[in-house]
């Protein structure tokens, strides 16, 4: 599914699932979403109110991004800004919504669909000494590749939902400041139907 369709249903208070279903020999781990990491992952997170705004808004940015684009008149930068946008918005998700932990009074706990689907990886994100955690930083996450293939060796943590929303809402803010523009190079990468996407919206 092209980025902006995706985040546009988040917009619209939708979630698109997959269908497929991992097999038996991949109970734990699976890099691509399957229909358990959507259902099982992502769905119970939307009870919550503040977690489900914060989808809402991350939907709002993708709006936001079309806008910016499809402002820009030179073909080459408004490709290279738009891919660094994309970037950036992948990135923030995947440390957040797919991988976020969130501190508690008793302790870490994880909130992100990514870890939620893995029984392995919830206990390696709070228990392993091989993981680093630390608390979110915009400016990092933003500029931080990632590996899907494997347990994630680098876990960012918020305070609350609230916190995370206030988050989305400055990524929004460095977007039309365009801090967003010139992102470290890395995974993921961002592929034409993701930018024609965008560009369409943009129209
Ligand atoms: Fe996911």
């Amino acid at each position: 599914m092209p980025a902006f369709v995706f985040f546009d249903c988040l917009h619209n208070r939708e979630f698109p699932t997959t269908i497929t279903i991992r097999s038996s020999a991949k109970l734990d781990y699976l890099p691509e979403p399957d229909i358990f990491h959507d259902i099982a992952g992502h769905v119970p997170m939307h009870t919550d109110r503040h977690f489900a705004d914060t989808l809402v808004r991350f939907g709002e940015c993708a709006h936001t991004a079309a806008d910016i684009v499809s402002g820009i008149r030179d073909e080459t930068e408004r490709i290279h800004t738009l891919t660094n946008i994309i970037k950036a918005m992948a990135r923030f998700f995947w440390f957040t919504i797919e991988f976020g932990l969130m501190r508690s009074p008793n302790g870490l706990r994880v909130y992100g669909s990514g870890l939620l689907s893995s029984y392995g990886e919830i206990e390696h994100a709070i228990d392993s000494p091989n993981v680093q955690r630390y608390p979110i930083q915009l400016e990092w996450a933003i500029n931080q590749a990632f590996e899907i293939h494997h347990y994630q060796p680098l876990l960012f943590i918020v305070d609350s939902f609230d916190h995370l929303f206030s988050l989305v809402d400055r990524l929004e803010q460095w977007m039309k400041d365009g801090k967003l523009n010139h992102v470290a190079p890395g995974e993921p990468g961002v592929n034409e139907s993701d930018l024609k996407s965008f560009l369409d919206a943009g129209r």
